[in-house]
C-alpha cells in the first residue's frame, strides 16, 4: 500500500518567487523512506480562492490519499488558510491539530498562535502544517504514526482496530 501524497505550500512570496521554499523539501524528507508517494506539490498564494481550488484539484480530481498543506496559518492579516480549509473539508478532525499543537508548545510557546485544522473529504486527509520548516519536522513527527490507519478507516476499512496492532 502506498500513500499517494499531495503538497501545498501557502506562501506569497513562495507563489511569486520571492522566497525559496524550503518547506515543501521539509514534508518530502520528513516523509522518506515511508508509504508515503509525493505525487503533485503546488505553491498558491495567500488566497482562499488559489488554495480552495488546488485542495480541490488533489481531492476530487486527482484522489490524493494525504494532501498537506503548508503556511498560512497564524494571524497575519493575510493568512486565511484554515478558512479556506474549513469549507473544504466533509468532516474536521480535532484530534490532529489539538496533538500538533500540544507538541509544538514544548519547543516553543509561539505554537499556540497556529490555526491548523484536519479534516477529510471523500478519501483525502488534509492536514494544514505551520509555515516554517521547523515547525513542519515538528509537526509531521506527531501525526505521521497515525496516518496509515486513518486513511484505511477512512477508505472503509472495516477490521477491529486493536487487530492493527499499532498501524
Ligand atoms: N509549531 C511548531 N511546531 N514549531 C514552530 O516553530 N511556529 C509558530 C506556530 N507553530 C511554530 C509552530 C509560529 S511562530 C506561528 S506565527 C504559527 O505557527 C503560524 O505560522 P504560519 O502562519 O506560518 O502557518
Amino acid at each position: 500500500m502506498f500513500i499517494r501524497t499531495g503538497i501545498i505550500i501557502i506562501s506569497d512570496k513562495g507563489s511569486q518567487g520571492d522566497r525559496i521554499d524550503k518547506s515543501g523539501p521539509a514534508i518530502r524528507q520528513a516523509l522518506k523512506n515511508k508509504i508515503f508517494v509525493v505525487e503533485g506539490y503546488q505553491i498558491v498564494p495567500d488566497e482562499k480562492k488559489s488554495i480552495q481550488k488546488a485542495l480541490l484539484q488533489f481531492t476530487d480530481d486527482q484522489k490524493y490519499d494525504l494532501i498537506i498543506t503548508s503556511g498560512g496559518t497564524g494571524i497575519s492579516p493575510r493568512d486565511v488558510t484554515p478558512e479556506a480549509t474549513k469549507e473544504v473539508v466533509d468532516r474536521l478532525l480535532p484530534g490532529f491539530a489539538e496533538a500538533m499543537r500540544m507538541h509544538s508548545l514544548t519547543f516553543t510557546p509561539h505554537a499556540i498562535i497556529s490555526r491548523a485544522i484536519c479534516g477529510t473529504r471523500q478519501e483525502s486527509l488534509i492536514i494544514n502544517l505551520p509555515g516554517s520548516p521547523k515547525a513542519v519536522k515538528e509537526c509531521l513527527d506527531v501525526v505521521l504514526p497515525a496516518i496509515p490507519h486513518a486513511i484505511a478507516k477512512l477508505k472503509g476499512d472495516t477490521t477491529d482496530c486493536g487487530d492493527h496492532h499499532g498501524l
